[in-house]
Parts: structure tokens; sequence; C-alpha cells
């Protein structure tokens, strides 16, 4: 199945063109690393696909209904988001929802309310449709994830703004990961994480791009290599 297809995109930037009929499929399952020199249109390819950026001729078609995280390349938001907002972003439908309940609540409650059994049922079906998205494990899923990550609760008030490069990519990745999306576009993520990363893959150009050190299993034993995939081949 398709999930992402280009077709002959392409875009300028003040008369330069970036990008000249540029064509690029991505199916599902599929995990393709895209390189290309500083300043050669990647990041404007994932600024495409997730429609943060118009594209100036060809077509790009998103298959319906896909989930899309974008793991941006320098991740800003609004000067007063704190790490724990950032993260927790990543259920704001969720919290659109328990807004709206809220919000029925207090309607359902007022003592010239008209309409209760209307409002009741509207409440009864939007409360089981938040039980099963998450919503009651909003909390949980968060503590896990900052668990995981090495992100420790006092970082969660911080400023977001005033984290460090490498921090702030360990915070999305927080955030993309809790979206659970179906595609997951990551822009340089791991060039300004400082973390340890045990990965496991076949994909030689991943662990290319991540690897100091490979570690091959074979018969239950394990061997160490310095370096990437490529120099653990010669
Ligand atoms: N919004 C914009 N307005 C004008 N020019 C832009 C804009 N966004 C990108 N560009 C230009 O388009 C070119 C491609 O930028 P892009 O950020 O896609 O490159 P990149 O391949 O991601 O580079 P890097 O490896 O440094 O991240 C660059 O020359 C950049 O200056
Ligand atoms: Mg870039």
């Amino acid at each position: 199945m398709i999930d992402i297809a280009l077709k002959e995109i392409s875009k300028d930037f003040g008369g330069e063109k970036i990008l000249n009929t540029f064509n690029l499929e991505l199916k599902t399952g599929e995990r393709i690393g895209l390189i290309g020199r500083n300043g050669c249109g990647k990041s404007t390819v994932l600024n495409m696909v997730t429609e943060k950026l118009p594209y100036d001729t060809g077509e790009l078609s998103v298959r319906k209904n896909l989930k899309i995280s974008y793991l941006k390349q320098s991740p800003t938001y609004q000067s007063d988001f704190t790490v724990k907002m950032v993260i927790q972003s990543a259920f704001s439908r969720l919290s659109g929802m328990a807004t709206m309940i809220k919000q029925l609540e207090r309607e359902m409650s007022e003592p010239d309310c008209i309409n209760l059994e209307k409002l009741l049922e509207e409440h009864g079906e939007l409360s089981s449709k938040f039980e099963v998205e998450g919503g009651y494990e909003i909390t949980d899923k968060t503590d896990r994830i900052c668990q995981g990550l090495k992100i420790d609760h006092s970082v969660l008030n911080r400023l977001f703004k005033t984290l460090s490069g490498g921090e702030k990519t360990t915070v999305e990745l927080a955030r993309v990961l809790l979206q659970n999306p179906d595609i997951l576009l990551l822009d340089e993520p791991l060039l300004d994480f400082k973390g340890t990363i045990l990965s496991v893959s076949h994909d030689r150009y991943f662990i290319n791009q991540i690897a100091n050190e490979v570690i091959e299993l074979e018969s239950g034993q394990l061997t160490h290599y310095i370096g990437n995939y490529d120099s653990y081949k010669q």
C-alpha cells in the first residue's frame, strides 16, 4: 500500500529551484533514509508532506486517515510552553474531548437544562470514545515515556525554549512516540540526541546513521565491532 506519494513535485525559493520534478513513494512499513548535502531540500520535503509548506507544481497524496508525526529539526513552541505542555500536546485530541465532556457536565447540571436526555446521550458517547482512545491513560503513558527517555520530573516544569538542542530532541521524541503515529517523519533526530541508544535493526542505512558500535548476535554469542554497519562488513 502506498502511504505517501509525491509526483513531479517542484519547489522554488526566491527564484532558486530547490526541488525539480521530485518523485517519492513511501509504502506501508518502509523505512527510508533521505540524505543529501546541507540546504538541498530535505526538510523542505518533510514540510510539504506535513502540509506546512506549499509546493509549486506536481501532486502530493497522503493515504486517508493516516496519522503522521513529525519530529522537526529545530522545534519551537510558544515561548510560555513548558516541557510538560509540549509532551502532552501529543494528546490534544483527547484533551479536546475532555474539555467537551466537562462542558456537557456543566450544561446538564444547570437547573434550567431543557435537553437533558440529548446531552446525556452525547456525554455517554463521548465518554466511551475518550476511554477507548486511552483518555484515562494519559498520565501513565506520559510517566512511562519520561522514565524511558530519562526525562526527569524537574525538567517537566521548565520552559521548553530554555532546553539545549539535545534535550529538546528528547522531549520531541517523547511527544511523537506518544502520538502513536502510522508514519514517523524524523528530521535529523539523532544528531542532537546525547543519550544512549541500543537499536535493533535489519536496516543498514539506519544503523549507519546512528551507530558507533555494531554488535552481531550469532549462535548465542555477541561480537562487538567499533564503527557503523559498513565498517563491520569490512
Ligand atoms: N521558508 C523558506 N523561505 C526561503 N527559503 C527557504 C525556506 N525554507 C528553506 N529555504 C531554503 O531552501 C533550501 C533547502 O532548505 P532545507 O531546509 O530543506 O534544506 P535541508 O536539506 O533540510 O538542509 P540541512 O541539511 O541543513 O537541514 C535552503 O537553501 C534554504 O535556505
Ligand atoms: Mg534540514
